[in-house]
């Protein structure tokens, strides 16, 4: 495989323990995908199913003091971030990956102007003088839609409004021209029309710059009008991905089904069986036998509580896809 065919990001059979001084928990559970270039995969699943972990341990952005343990391997360009040095991680971050957060104060510096936050990485990454690093952050602010960058880049994120930071954050995130950007929940708390800019905004980057996006979302608009791909999360494992087209019209798995559920606008077919989330995720800090959805599954037969299912390839979907469920992927069939 040459480097213009090899995906920029290939996850595989990635698994992450959190050891806390009282507990092991296990939030990512061997996950598997790529993103080619160009792609956008979106990351759903419901508030604590592993979306944040899977994305952000590998680049060693946990909270200070998570104790993280990781095996598999997640391969930017061939090279493992598992293997990397700090050092290593640290020229990748910002440089080769790109990352927005989902709480922009959280990237920002609060005691620091804005420019200056953004010219730093600039300079750094792109290897430009500290006049052309500041033209070029002036041009980012620009291309993120804020007007005036100039002066933006004389303020401190508390004088900027909510949709404002977020923008500094997307422009921090794609400031190291990244072959891959990581955008964890970047349109959360906006209004909506702020949110459809956003989505524009990264759809027209991502087209310009060749990028390859992972997208973390819990917003159904943001994945049908953005991504390609979708991954569907569950208890830190895969409980489906494939297509946009195939998941979000054709769900398989009763998981996404149920999750679904939950958005009246959208597009499916009157026929399709919703089958509701009864119950909770399950607890992760216990080995979790089985499929982790079987207890709440109103198609878990017997067998489910017993044995892993394996992502299998779901018949007659318009393009590759995977679910984790023999029951219903037999029912395809
Ligand atoms: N600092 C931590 N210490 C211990 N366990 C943690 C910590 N952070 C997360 N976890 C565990 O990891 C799981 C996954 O967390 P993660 O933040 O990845 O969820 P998420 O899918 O991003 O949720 P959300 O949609 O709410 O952002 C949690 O359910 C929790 O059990
Ligand atoms: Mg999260």
């Amino acid at each position: 495989m040459n480097s213009t065919t090899m995906p920029p990001l290939e996850v595989d059979d990635f698994t992450v323990t959190l050891h806390t001084p009282t507990l092991s928990v296990r939030p990512v559970d061997g996950v598997s995908y790529s993103v080619q270039a160009g792609e956008v995969l979106a990351v759903v699943g419901e508030s604590g199913s592993g979306k944040t972990i899977l994305n952000m341990a590998p680049l060693d952005l946990l909270p200070v003091g998570v104790d993280a343990e990781m095996k598999g391997s997640v391969r930017f360009e061939g090279r493992d971030l598992l293997n990397m040095s700090t050092s290593e991680l640290e020229a990748v971050r910002g440089g080769g990956i790109g990352v927005v957060f989902q709480d922009p104060l959280s990237a920002l510096n609060p005691v620091r102007k804005i420019g200056r936050q953004l010219t730093e990485g600039i300079e750094r990454h792109l290897g430009l003088t500290p006049t052309q690093a500041e033209n070029r952050t002036a041009e980012l602010l620009t291309l993120v839609g804020l007007p005036d960058p100039k002066s933006r880049m004389q303020q401190y994120p508390h004088e900027l409004s909510g949709g404002q930071r977020q923008r500094v954050g997307i422009a921090m995130g794609i400031s190291g021209e990244p072959r891959v950007l990581i955008a964890d929940e970047p349109t959360t708390a906006l209004d909506v029309t702020v949110q459809a800019q956003i989505v524009e905004l990264l759809k027209d980057l991502q087209k310009r710059m060749g990028m390859a996006i992972v997208i973390i979302t819990h917003d159904f608009g943001v994945v049908s009008g953005l991504a390609d791909k979708v991954a569907v999360m569950y208890a830190g494992r895969l409980s489906e991905l494939g297509s946009v087209r195939d998941v979000l019209i054709d769900p398989a798995h009763p998981y996404t089904r149920g999750l679904l559920q939950s958005v009246p606008s959208l597009t499916v077919p009157m026929d399709t069986k919703f089958l509701g989330l009864p119950g909770q995720p399950p607890n992760m800090a216990y080995r979790i036998e089985g499929c982790a959805f079987a207890p709440r599954c109103i198609e878990a037969r017997a067998d489910c509580h017993v044995n892993r299912p394996s992502l299998l390839s779901v018949p007659h979907s318009a393009s590759d896809r995977l679910a984790a469920c023999p029951v219903i992927v037999n029912q395809f069939a």
